[in-house]
Order: structure tokens, then sequence, then C-alpha cells
């Protein structure tokens, strides 16, 4: 919670937002067409974030990736003057005070099923064999 409260006392807060979508609408059709561009620019935007984190750390900085903001983004958007878009992230950046540990990596998350044999494929892949 103490985090969360002031962010580690990183010296950089980066805001990631996207554009809001009126997801409201009657028309099922303009729904879909403004959930799907929602969907959209919410993967980006995840993407955006991911790749900062993964730049800062090669740059030796440490980040958080953090959505919990969203929260009180009302308050965020006030601090920082920003209207009509919507908070997704925000990633405090700074130098590591501590270098926790990585946790263990959870298991069977990821199923490696190996690539299709195909006489069109350019790098020759052949299936791999599942246990
Ligand atoms: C989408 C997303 C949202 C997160 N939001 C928060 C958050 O609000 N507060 C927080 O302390 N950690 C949050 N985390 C976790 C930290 O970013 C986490 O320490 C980081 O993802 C490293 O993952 P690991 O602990 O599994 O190595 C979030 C992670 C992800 C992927």
């Amino acid at each position: 919670m103490r985090f969360f409260s002031n962010l580690g006392g990183a010296p950089v807060i980066i805001l990631v937002y996207i554009p809001q979508f009126p997801l409201g609408s009657q028309d099922q059709a303009e729904r879909d067409r403004l959930d799907f561009k929602c969907t959209g620019a919410m993967q980006s935007a995840a993407a955006l974030a991911q790749n900062i984190c993964l730049l800062a750390y090669e740059r030796g900085l440490g980040t958080c990736y953090m959505t919990g903001p969203y929260f009180v983004r009302q308050a965020v958007n006030q601090a920082v003057g920003v209207t009509e878009r919507e908070l997704v992230a925000v990633i405090p950046i700074g130098y590591s005070d501590q270098q926790p540990p990585a946790p263990p990596r959870k298991e069977n998350v990821i199923q490696w099923i190996g690539f299709a044999q195909s006489s069109h494929d350019p790098l020759g892949a052949v299936p791999v064999q599942m246990d």
C-alpha cells in the first residue's frame, strides 16, 4: 500500500492513456466497432507499457507496471490536467534501491505446440513432439 501511495519515491512517472470510446451505443454494429477499437488501443498501450519497462531495465532503471491507480484516475487526471482520455497504466521509473529475487516461474502456462510442417515453410521448420 505504501508503494501505491508514494510510487516508490520514483523521480519520473509515465502515465499511459488511450482515447475514450463511448461504448454505450444502442446500435450493435457501432458498439462492436468501438469495442474493437478500444481493445486494440488497450493492447497497443499494454505493449507500449511493457516495452517501456524492458527498455528501462536494459538501461539499468527499475520500473513497476501499475494499473491499480485506475481506481484514483480522476485525481490523477486532475493532477496532470488530462481530460477525455482513459488512464490505463502508470509506470514509476527510477534507480532501484533493491533487487528482489525473481518469483518462481509458473508451470504449464505456455504450451509449445511446435511449427506446422508445410512445403511453403521458409524456415523448413519441423513439428515438435509434445509429451
Ligand atoms: C497489467 C499489470 C498491472 C499491474 N498493476 C500493479 C499495481 O497496480 N501495483 C503493483 O504494485 N503492481 C502491479 N503489477 C505488478 C508489477 O508490475 C510486477 O511487479 C511486475 O509485473 C513484475 O512481475 P513479477 O513480479 O511477476 O516479476 C502489475 C502488473 C501487470 C502486468
